[in-house]
């Protein structure tokens, strides 16, 4: 990783930016860290509504955080209501475009009647503060109405990806005891139809606590519809009042749960509360995209995935944005559908993945380069570590060596982003998040929580509370302390890899446990190995993740086969497929490599190390139809017994 190339804002950005300089940024850090409940207390006061003020502005007991305790608020009404008495009444809220080429803008206006209309709906099917609805919907307007109508009522929302399977469908259902399921009968991609609403038919045969199907109609495709269940999303709000007022909040009620894979075969439910996430959520529109009131500003990420949830809907929203959203594939119906889409909207700030970048630079300049993408002027990245070569790429070719890049460091866990340079104030060096916001404590330490000497590999860790943090896993407190705050009592684990160089800029290498990250999403190697071994022919797996140029890693599984004669072939598409149905079409492994033996420690545990070894350096050779021998591997490992 080169750090000799810095890229500093030019002085015409600079001196437009919400953060000016280095030392306006030193100063902020400065007086968060001396007094963060002033710092954030100041903040919250100045930046949300509050029907409430809150008593105190953080209960700490580590790991249990509460941020303005007794405080009164609503996430909706801070998205909507309030700019309603301002210029932004009739501003664009969501500049909507689907994959066929239809669009939608819909004002700040038009938005919150959309969203009172659809919580009157669920509250007309009986749901109220403290039930929980999962949402299975395509890229469309509606998913932020079910979302913002969801938290004017109270309801935990919980957003589940629709590349997701029925049977991840499912758990997530049932873990939640959901009572409502709000999804489309299909949306478009790359031209064809992916279908929702058989998938959560499949996925509700063994979900009591599910009454209430809603189903909006986008493709048009039949649909069955169980009666009494089902009901069609625009049936519903046939005479519904116009009139929703958002429900007075604490400030600690939960805002929703997003699923997140671990390092077991079950995921996550990481639970985010209201008040501390929009806090940090509105704050960094400003901070790190430096958001101004003329901006277009696209998020290119699904509303699956929190950054989603931070960056489509409640930061930009709550700061008054005009958010883009776009339903399709990037390449559709040419690879520079996103090209188009900056120059038809004229859009200023672009936010988008590495895995994406990369693609685009195989696809060749000629793309990019035929559109005027003048307006562009701030750049993005989040996901996974962006390599140098592909961040110059996007510097140039899509910023015209103009716009500074903010690449950001963030978690599920986080809910919004913790390290990443204030575009007009500190200087970009590629591949780096540079420096942690202010409030953020971030630390490289060794095992011990003791600091490691600069240009040292260490944990990446936070210190400190902060008020976007996640309060809880679902159901699971004691799985909340054991994973992320106990290997060094009182301090948040992230579960990354780091280092800081000489100016202290942070580098993330990647995970330190069995957690990949394929294409910016994050999937546990557990997870598809449970899926693998539900299949009749497995009798062991083991995954791992490989470098890949473009979706950063791809998924490797080592299989050995119960007794019997296979098609090893056949059989390994049959596998691939299996994933692919069992979690979804984005865990499709690359690879089945069919193996005699997985290499074990003498207490049975599958040393993956070696196996990641295996498929970086390609040591033992073999194709998906050779049967690898690793008993090799296996009796070196009886040797060095590891835990
Ligand atoms: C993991 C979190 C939060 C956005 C989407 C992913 C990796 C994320 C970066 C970045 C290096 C990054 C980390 C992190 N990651 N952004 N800018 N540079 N690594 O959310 O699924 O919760 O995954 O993604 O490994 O721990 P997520």
């Amino acid at each position: 990783m080169s750090e000799e190339r810095l890229y500093p804002p030019s002085p015409e950005f600079a001196a437009h930016a919400q953060v000016k300089s280095l030392a306006e940024y030193r100063d902020l850090c400065e007086r968060s860290a001396r007094n963060p409940t002033e710092f954030w207390g100041e903040l919250a006061e100045r930046e949300l509504h509050w029907f409430h003020k809150w008593s105190s502005v953080l209960d700490w007991q580590a790991p249990d955080a509460r941020w303005f305790v007794g405080g009164k608020t609503n996430a909706s009404y801070n998205c909507l209501d309030r700019h309603l008495e301002t210029a932004r009444k009739n501003k664009v809220a969501i500049l909507w475009e689907g994959e066929p080429g239809d669009q939608r803008m819909i004002s700040y206006q038009e938005l919150h009647r959309l969203v009172c209309r659809f919580a009157n709906v669920l509250k007309s099917r009986g749901l109220k503060t403290g039930d929980r609805a999962v949402i299975y919907m395509p890229m469309l307007p509606e998913l932020p109405i079910a979302l913002l109508a969801c938290a004017r009522l109270g309801i935990i929302h919980s957003v589940v990806f629709g590349g997701f399977a029925a049977e991840a469908l499912k758990t997530r259902i049932q873990d939640l005891d959901a009572q409502v399921v709000i999804t489309a009968d299909g949306g478009w991609r790359r031209g064809k139809e992916v279908k929702l609403k058989p998938v959560v038919d499949e996925a509700l045969i063994d979900c009591p606590s599910v009454q209430n199907v809603i189903v909006l109609n986008r493709t048009g495709s039949e649909v069955a519809m169980e009666s009494g269940r089902d009901h069609w999303w625009h049936e519903l709000h046939e005479g519904v009042d116009e009139k929703c007022p958002a429900e007075m909040l604490d400030s600690e009620h939960p805002l929703f749960v997003l699923y997140t894979s671990g390092t077991t075969g079950k995921p996550k439910g990481i639970v985010h509360t209201t008040g501390g996430y929009m806090l940090q959520a509105t704050m960094t529109m400003k901070w790190i995209f430096d958001l101004r009131e003329e901006d277009t500003y696209w998020c290119t990420a699904d509303v699956g995935w929190v950054t989603g949830h931070s960056y489509i809907v409640y930061g930009p929203l709550s700061a008054g944005a005009t958010a883009v959203m776009y339903e399709g594939a990037p390449d559709f119906p040419q690879p520079d559908r996103f090209w188009r889409l900056i120059e038809k909207y004229r859009i200023t700030i672009l936010y988008t993945s590495p895995t994406a970048i990369r693609s685009f630079v195989r696809q060749g300049d000629q793309w990019p380069n035929g559109h005027d993408m003048s307006s562009l002027r701030l750049l993005g990245s989040v996901g996974e570590p962006i390599n140098p070569a592909a961040w110059e790429w996007y510097y140039k070719v899509i910023g015209g060596s103009r716009c500074p890049i903010v690449d950001t460091w963030w978690q599920t866990e986080t809910g919004a982003i913790m390290i990443a340079p204030m575009p007009g104030a500190i200087a970009a060096k590629p591949g780096s998040g540079t420096l942690p916001l202010p409030g953020v404590q971030a630390e490289i330490v060794d095992l011990k929580g003791n600091p490691v000497e600069t240009g040292r590999e260490g944990f990446l860790i936070i210190r400190n509370p902060w008020p976007s943090m996640f309060r809880t896993l679902w159901r699971d407190p004691q799985r909340y302390v054991e994973n992320y705050w106990s290997r060094i009592p009182g301090v948040y684990m992230t579960g990354d890899a780091a280092r800081q160089d000489n100016d202290g800029y942070f580098w993330v290498l990647g995970r330190v446990d069995d957690v990949m990250n394929v294409s910016g999403h994050r999937l546990s190697t557990m997870e598809i190995e449970s899926a693998l071994v539900r299949h009749p022919a497995v009798a062991e797996a083991a995954v791992v993740g490989k470098p890949h140029e473009i979706t950063g890693q791809s998924v490797v599984c080592f299989v050995t086969l119960k007794k019997g004669n296979y098609d090893q072939q056949q059989l390994g598409d049959e596998l691939r497929k299996w994933v692919a149905k069992e979690i979804g079409s984005f865990a499709r492994p690359e690879q089945i490599r069919f193996t005699d033996a997985l290499p074990k420690t003498r207490s049975g545990k599958i040393m993956r190390r070696l196996l990641r070894e295996i498929v970086t350096s390609n040591h033992v050779a073999g194709d998906v139809t050779t049967l690898e021998d690793l008993s090799v591997l296996t009796s070196l490992a009886a040797q060095h017994d590891e835990d």
